[in-house]
């Protein structure tokens, strides 16, 4: 396969090509690479950058310039892949990388473009580019950094260029786990013993073992990752052991009133089926309603009798099994308590506001390691009326911003947050 480089800094590449197991790969052929220096396509006494249009004071890669480069590489190997380098591009992954693999053969010609300065002519890359690729959200000062990473991390997918290929299959970012973590000599290191099941010589045992930690490590660490998979039920039981029990709880108590008092609201029917309905899709545990007023404890009984005992079981055996999660309790402080008796451990309180808050442990959608690092079941705190009173807010250990979109309204009805919220915190969310 043919690998050209156009750039402003050849040296960059020389010993790239020459080091390791891609110096190994061009010994044995598997890849001629040819790095082009863009300054022998200017004439003599030429700049090969000038000023850009409009206020600024940037300089960019002449587009005339790059043309002759690109196209004269294309006279010498034929038609390229032609990768193009910018912060703005798509991210380089692994599911990237494996998606060019086929047109890459194709051609048998990868050509790779390396800007600098503040770029190059945006037409270059309209008219030329098969791809833009950003390496993360960062600005390197040109495309060489991003070139070498695109080569490298090609190349171990190209047959032949290292050892095991089957290596490269298991390896981070290739399915939905990570990879496992790997011990080697001395058995203890600074006071740390490689595993013992590992070194038990059980097959078995030590397959098993390596499931779980890559398992725990993507829980812990690459969660959004994970679930921008089409998972398997093997894989999701296997996700599940590393994620910690979630409940919710609607609060009919303790609620702000619209004269701005403290007081209770009235349950509702709708409100205690589309919740459990939202808790079972997302795997929570239970669904409790929190109401110390007899007279609608009594009401919510009889709506769960008819789901979780009579008719109401063979009459629609799915809203059985959403219902069934339903708890009924008087305060907060007994939902609790029933979350610590099943769990051996008292859960960790988010509230949900549709208000602006400044909490100390505001967090966000993307931080469930944060949350999930101390072991502690989770419990979401849903309000009624006009959200949840201060002292409720106080006791919780992280506040949930408000749900909004691009317009100015925020009224969202608590069973449409909840299922937006649980939605956002656990569920599958397929990338491509
Ligand atoms: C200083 S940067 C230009 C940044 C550009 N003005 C912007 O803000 O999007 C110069 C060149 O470095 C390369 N580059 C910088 N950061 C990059 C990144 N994160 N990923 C890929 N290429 C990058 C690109 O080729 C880019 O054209």
């Amino acid at each position: 396969m043919n690998i050209s480089i156009v750039t402003l800094f050849p040296e960059l590449y020389t010993p790239f090509f020459k080091t390791s197991l891609i110096g190994r790969a061009h010994e044995k052929n598997l890849i001629n690479s040819d790095i082009v220096n863009l300054l022998n396509f200017t004439l003599p006494k030429q700049r090969i950058d000038s000023p850009t249009f409009g206020p600024g004071a940037g300089m960019l890669l002449r587009p005339d310039v790059v043309e002759q480069a690109i196209e004269s590489q294309e006279i010498k190997y034929g038609k390229a892949f032609k990768v193009f380098f910018s912060p703005q591009g798509e991210k380089l992954t692994q599911k990237m990388l494996k998606s060019f693999e086929q047109k890459i053969k194709d051609n048998n010609h990868l050509l790779l473009v390396a800007s600098r300065y503040e770029g190059m002519d945006a037409r270059v890359e309209e008219y030329y580019a098969d791809a833009v690729v950003s390496v993360g959200d960062f600005v390197l000062m040109g495309g060489d950094l991003p070139a070498l990473c695109f080569i490298e991390s090609y190349l171990r997918l190209v047959p032949g260029v290292i050892g095991k290929q089957e290596s490269v299959e298991r390896e981070s970012f290739s399915g939905p786990f990570v990879d496992f973590p790997e011990y080697t000599a001395p058995i203890e290191w600074k006071g740390m013993q490689v595993p013992e099941v590992i070194r038990s010589g059980n097959h078995g045992l030590i397959k098993k073992w390596r499931e779980r930690q890559a398992a725990l490590k993507t829980v812990k660490k690459h969660f959004q990752w994970l679930r921008s998979f089409i998972l398997n039920k093997e894989q999701i039981n296997l996700a599940k052991e590393f994620i910690p029990p979630h409940y919710a709880v609607l609060m009919h108590s303790d609620v702000m009133l619209k004269d701005n008092q403290v007081g209770n609201t009235s349950i509702t029917s709708l409100d205690i089926h589309d919740i459990a309905r939202s808790a079972a899709t997302f795997g929570l545990k239970n669904y409790f309603i929190v109401t110390p007023l007899k007279d609608q404890q009594a009401i919510a009984q009889v709506l769960l009798d008819f789901w979780q005992r009579g008719f109401g079981v063979e009459y629609n055996v799915h809203r059985h099994k959403a219902v069934n999660l339903v708890k009924m309790c008087a305060n907060v402080d007994e939902v609790i308590e029933q979350i610590t008796k099943a769990e051996g451990k008292t859960p960790l309180l988010i509230a949900t506001s549709a208000k602006e808050h400044t909490h100390k442990n505001f967090i966000t959608y993307f931080d469930q390691s944060k949350v999930w690092e101390s072991g502690r079941p989770v419990l979401f705190v849903f309000g009624t009326g006009h959200g949840l009173a201060q002292h409720i807010l106080d006791r919780c250990d992280f506040i949930l911003g408000p749900i909004y979109g691009f317009s100015d309204f925020n009224h969202l009805s608590v069973r449409a947050a909840s299922s937006i919220i649980f939605d956002r915190w656990l569920g599958i969310k397929i990338k491509e």
